[in-house]
Order: structure tokens, then sequence, then C-alpha cells
């Protein structure tokens, strides 16, 4: 399966999809194209320096056009032969008609557990509401925001003294290992939800 992943910061989420397709010859996937709504994404060099072929289409030239600006990114996308959209860090909200027309075909990470906490500062809103546990969700996109299909889930504890940056800062190589792995199980076919407990009980 050909794997368009869109980013548009760092892309760690997005180097941990391309080393675990590319590190197996035996994956199902492979990574056709990394597109980045920011030309200036760090996640472009990362992935030049994997070997992905890059494209960007810098959405702010559309401004409120949308559509427009989708597009111009279903360009490279449909020129790379992707059959599956990974969103990885991607910070636009695409429109119903490019998530049907990817229905079934497009998944995405959010850094909570959904259906809480969906939309932005997830890690500032779990600390508020004194969460034991935070954690992250592959999921199928459909047009309302963070709310499709959940493929798998990982989960962390919440320590007494965390912060939003240490709470993202655990979770994120967390997010590695989820992303991956549901990825992997989805282009074969399996469609068992997958969940992953991070070892270690919060001290006290
Ligand atoms: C991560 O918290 C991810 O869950 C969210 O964007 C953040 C940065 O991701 N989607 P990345 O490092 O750009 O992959």
């Amino acid at each position: 399966t050909r794997v368009a992943i869109l980013i548009s910061g760092g892309g760690s989420n997005m180097v941990a999809l391309t080393r675990s397709m590319l590190g197996d010859p035996g994956h199902p996937a492979e990574p056709v194209l990394v597109l980045s709504n920011d030309p200036a994404a760090k996640g472009l060099e990362h992935a030049a320096a994997l070997g992905v072929p890059t494209a960007a289409v810098d959405h702010r030239p559309f401004r409120g056009d949308r559509a427009a600006f989708e597009a111009e990114m279903a360009k490279p996308i449909r020129e790379s032969g992707a059959e599956l959209i990974c969103l990885a860090g991607f910070m636009r909200v695409l429109t119903t008609g490019f998530i049907e027309s990817w229905r079934g075909r497009m998944l995405n990470i959010h850094p909570s557990i959904l259906p809480l906490f969906t939309g932005l500062h997830t890690h500032a809103r779990a600390l508020e509401a004194g969460m034991a546990v935070h954690g992250c969700t592959v999921h199928e996109v459909t047009p309302e925001l963070d709310a499709g299909p959940i493929l798998g889930q990982a989960v962390i504890p919440v320590l007494p003294d965390d912060t939003p940056e240490t709470l993202a800062g655990r979770l994120l190589p967390v997010e590695h290992q989820l992303y991956p792995a549901v990825l992997r199980r989805f282009v074969a076919g399996d469609r068992r939800k997958l969940a992953i407990l991070a070892a270690g009980d919060a001290p006290g």
C-alpha cells in the first residue's frame, strides 16, 4: 500500500511511520510522499534525509478557500500514487469533501484518549481535568473533527509534577510506538483495535 504522510511541523510521527515501513522489507506499506502545508516544516528535511519524496503546499495564499488549497494538495498526492493518507501532526482542518474522497483511507493520530479532549491543547486539558492517565489515539478520519472509528490507543500515567510540556514529552515516544503498529495492522486488513498500556505506575 502506497502511503502519503501529511505534516505541518517537526514530523516526528512521520519519521516513526517512515522508519517502520523502510526498516522492514516485508512491510505491506511504503511511504511515497511527505507533504506539508508549511514549506519551512522541519519534517520535510527529515523526510528527504530518509529518501522519501516531499512536497509543500503553503496554505497561506489560499486564505479561507480550503477547497482550493486541497485541490492544490491533491496534485502531488495523486502524482505519488498514494492509496492511503496518514495525517501526522497535520494542523489544517480538512473539508468534508476532501475527507469523503478519502473515506476509509485516511488515518490520524490525536494526543488524547478520544473521545476525551478533541481539539487542541489536550495535555493541558488532561491536567486541568485531574486525569490519572493520558494517551493518544489513532483513528480513521471522518468529517467530524477527532471523532472517527478508533483503531488503537496508548495510555501513560500522569505524574504528580507533570506540566503540559513534560506530559507531551512522555507521550510523544508512545505515539511513535502506536501509530506504526496501527498502520501495519490497518494495511494488513486487521481491524482488531490495538491497546498499548505503557508500563510504569505513577509513584505515590
Ligand atoms: C503530536 O502531539 C501529535 O500527536 C500531534 O501533533 C504533535 C506533533 O506531532 N498530532 P509530530 O512531531 O509533528 O509528528
